[in-house]
């Protein structure tokens, strides 16, 4: 049996992170089927050599010829430009990873706050369907809209996921948090629909119900904020409508020291894909001196979820003894650099 995997560098360091990921998952040797690698292409560089982000054979071996993938990073420009859309949006949507999944965590004795907790943020709708139109008033001049879609569909969808991530992580005695974020007293129909569904999830398995293994609350976003920095240790789950979640968890990661150690996947129902939180970062793109951990653990993350836990735990405890023990890229203080990173932690395992 092998285990097929898509390798989606697209981007900046995403071609650098994704190497790494690759040795750490073929250190796990026999641990895991063994691993096959497919490059597949999309990215902003690819568009401007071919005219797309995201060609049709990528869509196609995602579909069709791989188990899983991991995603580098993909890099936008600010500014419009004709005919490029994001290819991880169109992604996440073609192939329905509706949730984004990002644990985040601090390392004891390490980091100087305790935080343990997983954004669990809907992948598919809210400002991200991209409907902008432009036009042109006498009284404002130029007038910009973009709609924002929240649908039972996805929202209950996301619930779900949330709520056995939850289940997950309750203990005996130590029931699990999951904090439903929005912004209902003003947005009240869309954030008003998403906080309805996501409850109403709530209430479809007994077991969710059951008293003192979840305890729901909730959060409007400005103030989930200002509380996850004062006091990141009082979250657990959190379940957010996309925008709120892409937010907050780069805010989270904030917390745990950089945004070089978080890492995600995009799950659907069949199908599951790692990527860093991070973007090309290109300012230190091409350096070898990007933190690959955040990729690493976007791979440990991806087996996780298809079942291979134990391999899973084994990569996040060699990244985690590699912390300790102090070897740290620039983000994090050090000066070791990409390569000395990924080789004491594929010396590890
Ligand atoms: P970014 O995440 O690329 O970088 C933010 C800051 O964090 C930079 O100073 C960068 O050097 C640092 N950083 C990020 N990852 C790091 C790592 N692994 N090791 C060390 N330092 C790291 O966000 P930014 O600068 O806002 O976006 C740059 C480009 O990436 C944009 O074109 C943006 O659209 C794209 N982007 C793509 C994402 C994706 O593919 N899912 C997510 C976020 C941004
Ligand atoms: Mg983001």
């Amino acid at each position: 049996k092998k285990l097929r995997i898509g390798m989606i560098p697209a981007d900046g360091v995403g071609r650098e992170v994704l190497p790494a990921a690759q040795r750490i998952l073929e250190a796990l040797g026999s641990r895991i089927p063994k691993p096959e690698f497919e490059h597949l292409d999309a990215g902003f560089e690819f568009f401007t050599r071919h005219g797309e982000a995201l060609p049709q054979e990528t869509v196609d071996a995602m579909q069709n010829d791989v188990d899983c993938a991991l995603f580098g990073a993909v890099g936008s420009p600010t500014r419009k430009v004709t005919g490029y859309s994001s290819p991880i949006v169109a992604l996440r949507k073609k192939l329905n990873l509706y949730a984004n999944v990002r644990p985040v965590h601090s390392i004891t004795g390490l980091d100087p706050r305790p935080v343990d907790l997983v954004i669990v943020r809907e992948n598919t709708e809210c400002l991200y369907i991209k409907q902008e139109t432009l036009t042109t008033t006498e009284e404002n001049g130029k007038e910009a809209r973009a709609t924002r879609l929240i649908t039972e569909r996805a929202s209950k969808q996301i619930g779900r996921m949330a709520f056995r991530i939850a289940l997950s992580r309750a203990r005996a005695g130590h029931p699990a948090g999951l904090t439903i974020v929005h912004k209902s007293n003003v947005l009240s129909t869309t954030d008003g629909l998403f906080r309805e569904s996501v409850l109403a999830a709530g209430k479809e398995n007994p077991e969710w119900q059951d008293e003192g293994k979840i305890q729901v609350s909730e959060q409007i976003v400005d103030s989930m904020v200002y509380r996850l920095f004062r006091e990141p240790e009082a979250f657990d789950v959190i379940v957010a409508p996309n925008l709120y979640g892409d937010i907050l968890s780069d805010a989270a990661a904030a917390m745990v020291g950089s945004l070089g150690l978080v890492a995600s996947v995009n799950a659907g129902d069949t199908f599951v894909m790692g990527e860093p939180v991070h973007g090309t970062a290109p300012d230190i793109a091409g350096l070898g001196i990007v933190n690959p951990i955040a990729a690493i653990r976007s791979a440990a993350l991806m087996l996780h979820h298809l079942g291979y836990t134990g391999p899973a735990q084994d990569i996040e405890r060699a990244v985690v003894e590699e912390l300790r023990e102090g070897i740290k890229t620039r983000d994090l203080g050090g000066k070791a650099s990409t390569e000395e990173v990924v080789a004491a932690i594929e010396k590890r395992l």
